[in-house]
């Protein structure tokens, strides 16, 4: 493929930064003040209880949503800035194709967007890498979730992004595809040194994809534990099995009862 890569990815930093939604009563404390760094190049997965912030905080990493206090920078620069620049790409648990548009369509679009020439044969490539070859024209209703999945994974690779937001990109996948998904494609942007954060469910997920494990307390989200993954470690290894066992007691630590049983009240 051809290397129009605009380099490494930038170290992200998270200086103070909170969230909360709302005011008075009503407010919701989505994420406390945060002290982060997530090293360049590379992949930082994020952990949590259900609610506890992780997609606020991708999203405020994104620049869709500002923070109530405290900064994001890139390498300096604002989030807005790269996301103009096409050098962000942020992929979410339904994969929010355009349905009017066929694969490639949806592809294409994402260099558009980010004011690149539309280099059909580049796009073409791309789809092939995800596993999509002869999918190119069909539209999204005519694929299997999996199928979306990685015709989302498409559209943000294509661009060649220099920092990946995959906010539980395989949850709608079922256990096979995902492994597939996961065996395949974090070659496609760690070739490129792509600075990538992943939230998941998936202890086991994150320990196989993962540099490094964040994991937060239920809402506001703070962090209960950080552990790096040495690169030798796999979910099959004797390591990677205690790894995942100190995610999972670090994960119950930072479960707050009192929170999870109010949340069951309310719903
Ligand atoms: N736009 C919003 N308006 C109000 N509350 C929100 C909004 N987005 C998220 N929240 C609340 O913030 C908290 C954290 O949400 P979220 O970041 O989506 O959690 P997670 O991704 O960890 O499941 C939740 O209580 C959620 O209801
Ligand atoms: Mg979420």
């Amino acid at each position: 493929m051809a290397e129009q890569s605009a380099g490494r990815g930038p170290a992200i930093i998270c200086a103070g930064l909170a969230k909360t939604f709302g005011s008075g009563p009503a407010a919701v404390e989505a994420v406390a003040p945060l002290e982060l760094t997530f090293g360049a190049g590379e992949l930082t997965a994020l952990v949590g209880p259900s609610g506890c912030g992780k997609s606020t905080v991708l999203r405020m990493v994104a620049g869709l949503e500002a923070p109530s206090a405290g900064a994001v920078t890139l390498d300096g620069a604002a989030p807005a800035d790269l996301q103009g620049a096409g050098e962000l790409a942020m992929a979410f648990q339904d994969a929010s194709l355009l349905p009017w548009r066929s694969v490639r369509g949806n592809v294409a679009l994402a260099l558009k967007l980010a004011r690149r020439p539309v280099d059909l044969a580049a796009v073409d490539a791309m789809i092939a890498r995800v596993g999509l070859a002869g999918f190119e024209g069909a539209r999204p209703a005519e694929l299997s979730g999996g199928m979306r999945q990685r015709a989302a994974i498409a559209r943000c690779l294509v661009t060649q992004p220099r920092v990946l937001l995959l906010d539980e990109p395989f949850g709608a996948v079922d256990e096979l595809t995902r492994a597939r998904l996961n065996a395949d494609l974090p070659a496609l942007w760690r070739a490129q040194g792509t600075t990538a954060l992943l939230v998941t469910h998936s202890v086991r997920e994150a320990v196989a994809l993962a540099d490094r494990i964040i994991v937060f307390s239920s809402r506001p989200a703070q962090v209960v534990a950080d552990l790096p993954v040495p690169d030798a470690v796999s979910p099959d290894t004797a390591d990677g099995r205690a790894l995942m066992a100190q995610v999972t007691e670090a994960l119950s630590q930072g479960w707050d009862d009192d929170a999870a049983a109010g949340r069951h009240a309310a719903q």
